[in-house]
């Protein structure tokens, strides 16, 4: 694999996570263990940078002679504007979460959604095309996968939200680009017997909330697949009361570890040793 500028990166190299707050990121452990996993010189540093310092700290990418960074919240929308090209795969979802530098031409791309359809395919089921999905929550998080996920062929996507204007909304966002429709919670009942696949895309269940869950597991049958992005705790109570059911269970960690790994392999070309890259976060977490 090639860079995105289609070379292969040697030299010593310099990359970040722009957030605020930033102090939790596991992302700096993660791909510090990368790239001494791929004997490649260099440091991914973690930046706090305010809302009000967003453009400055994207000039000092080029300044300072980054090759990329990550950006998380609150900075993954507002760091478009800054952007010399924004890629496809961030204009479909409306934010950037990884900046490539080459030469001083800023590129933007997203690899959320495509990080978490990877994971998906590689740890739960290869094919996603006909398959019908309910995911749960229709925020910032829900888009990016249902970007990525059409990319895919589903059957249907149908969204779920506590709040029905929203998934309606985001459900018509993505008109023409598959069959979407958008319910309210209260709905899922009568639409879970047609569901592959359950996503869950909200905060219920992180921690310290960790007994709270998006939905009633007995609407959930033998056989399904139910992921869940949370991935603090690693194994959510969603997944354990689904895992009992007789369910496939896929937890958020993968999303992380491919997101990052995406990111990566656009800054190197190299391929990003993902089973390490995990490791370290699964030491971490503990
Ligand atoms: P993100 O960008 O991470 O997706 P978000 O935009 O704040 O975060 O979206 C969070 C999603 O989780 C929303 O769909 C939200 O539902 P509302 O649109 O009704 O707010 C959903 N969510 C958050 N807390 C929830 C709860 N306690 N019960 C049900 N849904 C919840």
């Amino acid at each position: 694999m090639t860079t995105a500028n289609g070379q292969y990166w040697n030299k010593d190299i310099l990359l970040g996570v722009m957030g605020d707050p930033i102090a939790h990121t596991k992302s700096p452990l993660m791909h510090t263990a990368a790239l001494k996993a791929l004997g490649i010189p260099g440091a991914y540093v973690p930046l706090h940078i305010a809302p009000g310092h967003l453009g400055e700290a994207i000039e000092a990418i080029r300044t300072l002679g980054f090759r990329g960074v990550n950006v998380t919240i609150p900075h993954k929308v507002a760091v478009m504007e800054y952007m010399d090209r924004i890629d496809d795969s961030a204009v479909a979802v409306g934010a950037v979460n990884t900046v490539v530098n080459d030469d001083g031409i800023l590129t933007g791309y997203n690899t959320d959604g495509i990080g978490y359809v990877r994971s998906l395919k590689a740890e739960a089921t290869p094919d996603l095309a006909g398959s019908r999905i309910l995911v749960i929550g229709a925020g910032g998080a829900a888009r990016g996968i249902i970007a990525a996920l059409l990319l895919e062929h589903p059957a249907a996507v149908v969204i779920a939200n506590r709040t029905v204007e929203k998934s309606k909304q985001l459900a018509e966002a993505f008109q023409g680009k598959g069959t979407v429709n958008g319910i309210g919670n209260d709905e899922i009942a009568a639409h879970i017997a047609d569901m592959d696949i359950v996503i869950n895309t909200t905060s219920v269940g992180m921690y310290p909330h960790i007994d709270a869950m998006p939905i009633d597991p007995a609407l959930l049958r033998e056989g399904m697949i139910v992921s869940d992005l949370i991935y603090n705790p690693l194994q959510t109570r969603l997944l354990t009361e689904s895992r009992q059911r007789g369910c496939r269970i896929h937890g958020g960690l993968g999303m992380f570890v491919y997101q990052g790994a995406y990111s990566l392999e656009y800054w190197t070309g190299r391929s990003a040793p993902v089973d390490i890259m995990r490791q370290t976060i699964i030491d971490c977490l503990g």
